[in-house]
């Protein structure tokens, strides 16, 4: 297994985090264990600052869905970086946290008069407005309160980026974003310019995620602003924005290459300006949404090892107390990941084993074929790379309580997210009045 941001293999030959040692926050935090690592995830969000706000004055904006807590907030905030959020409870997430609103940009591909309210209410900086109804509706809402919201409006490039089918966004047959090339994000445009209420900023684009390749970025900031030139002619106006979303790649497994974030930035600015200059307009201030590339690598998950099953000349199954209900993405997206034995990382892979969820579910496996020194109950397993979308997709299946969250930092372990109870799973459920009736015993007929 790679070893990202602090990790190291310490004297007693566990793996440590952030100075701690993994097998003793296992045991002391119990598993499942998300394990955030403090220092890397500062780290990549002051590389992404350096590289695109202090060398040009780019606006960088933390992806929240990738991995939003309050303290995740509070580091997001204290880093300088802006806040992406897609939903009502996003964004009461980054008000509980007293994130500074007019750096919370509000995504969503249908958010609802309420969810709206509750921004406009709050002054979010910006309304990432996907669609015509999105629009209208929002116009209406700031006449309504008195105020004019800023907005940015999402657009569909047509720009497929090379990554797994399923997480592609960018294409035009996408329930994201207004259409270029069929006219009607010139449409948008001119309604935008004519709706009272809102106060168009610029355009946004997202071309998918868990991307390698840089020149996609060049390729959608000229699609982009092509059609920036194109509504300039035709209406006067020009963004001063061009938000070019997130999606740069991170390191799972062997064959991931991840291109640096300087020359992400680097390739990304110079497109924008060229093909501005190229067009007469001013170059508007570039944004970008990334996620998985500040929380990915900085997030890993500890499991125990329990039951052992070898099939033999088929497969050894080793059972992991996890599994899709803390990372769905394995069963959603065939993602690959690494992983290495806590307790005994200097030991040397012997076997090639398949690391299996406890969910009811045969799609339910963390990771197939990966090289371990023969694992056994009681082992503590650590996969890397799971900082993101983990924890925000995780789910309650089979009623299994969600892991807790722990922030790591020079040999301190705090608690972020507390692990769910099994009244926490019960906290919701209610029982009608019928239905709590002194139950009738029912005889069953022999
Ligand atoms: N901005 C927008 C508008 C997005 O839709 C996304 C991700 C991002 C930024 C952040 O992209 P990132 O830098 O994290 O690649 N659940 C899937 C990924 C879905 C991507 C959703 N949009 C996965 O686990 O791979």
């Amino acid at each position: 297994m790679k070893l990202h941001g602090t990790m190291k293999i310490n004297a007693s030959g566990h793996l440590e985090i952030g100075g701690c040692d993994t097998t003793e926050l296992a045991e002391r935090f119990e598993t499942p264990l998300y394990v955030l690592d403090e220092a890397h995830f500062r780290q990549n969000c002051r590389n992404y600052y350096r590289a695109f706000t202090e060398k040009h004055d780019g606006i960088v904006i933390y992806a929240g869905k990738t991995l939003l807590t309050l303290a995740v907030c509070h580091m997001v905030a204290q880093e300088g970086l802006g806040l992406d959020v897609v939903s009502g409870g996003e964004l009461h997430t980054a008000r509980k946290a007293c994130f500074p609103m007019e750096k919370v940009y509000f995504h969503g591909n249908n958010k609802s008069a309420k969810e709206l309210q509750m921004a406009l209410d709050y002054k979010v900086g910006r309304f990432m407005v996907d669609n015509q109804y999105e629009l209208k509706l929002l116009g209406r809402l700031a006449r309504e309160s008195g105020v004019t919201a800023d907005i940015i409006l999402r657009l569909t490039p047509g720009v497929e980026a090379h990554t797994h089918e399923y997480i592609k966004t960018g294409q035009v047959d996408s329930k994201f974003g207004i259409v270029i090339e069929n006219g009607q994000a010139l449409e948008t445009v001119q309604l935008a310019l004519s709706t009272e209420g809102v106060r168009l900023r610029g355009f946004h684009c997202h071309i998918g995620s868990q991307i390698f390749e840089l020149e996609s970025y060049s390729h959608a900031a000229d699609v982009m602003m092509r059609f920036a030139a194109a509504v300039h002619r035709e209406t006067g106006w020009a963004p001063d924005e061009l938000n070019l979303g997130g999606g740069l790649g991170i390191y799972y497994a062997h064959g991931d290459e991840p291109q640096p974030v300087e020359h992400y930035a680097d390739t990304a600015i110079q497109a924008v300006r060229s093909i501005a200059a190229q067009y007469g307009l001013p170059a508007p201030r570039l944004m970008v949404e990334p996620g998985r590339s500040i929380s990915g690598p900085a997030g890993s998950t500890l499991y125990t090892v329990g039951a052992v099953k070898d099939i033999p000349g088929i497969r050894k199954y080793v059972a992991v107390d996890g599994g899709m209900g803390d990372n769905p993405r394995p069963a959603m997206y065939q993602s690959r990941y690494e992983a290495l034995l806590a307790n005994r990382a200097s030991e040397e892979p012997q076997e090639t084993v398949s690391i299996a969820g406890r969910c009811c579910e045969s799609g339910d496996m963390l990771i197939w074929d990966i090289k371990l020194p023969s694992p056994q109950p009681g082992d503590i397993l650590a996969v890397s790379a799971t900082g993101a979308y983990n924890y925000s997709m995780s789910m309650n299946y089979n009623r299994l309580p969600r892991p807790a969250m722990v922030l790591v930092k020079e040999g301190h372990a705090d608690i972020i997210v507390a692990r769910e109870t099994y009244d926490d799973l019960l906290r919701n459920d209610q029982v009608p009045a019928r239905l709590q009736e002194k139950q009738k015993v029912v005889k069953l007929a022999r």
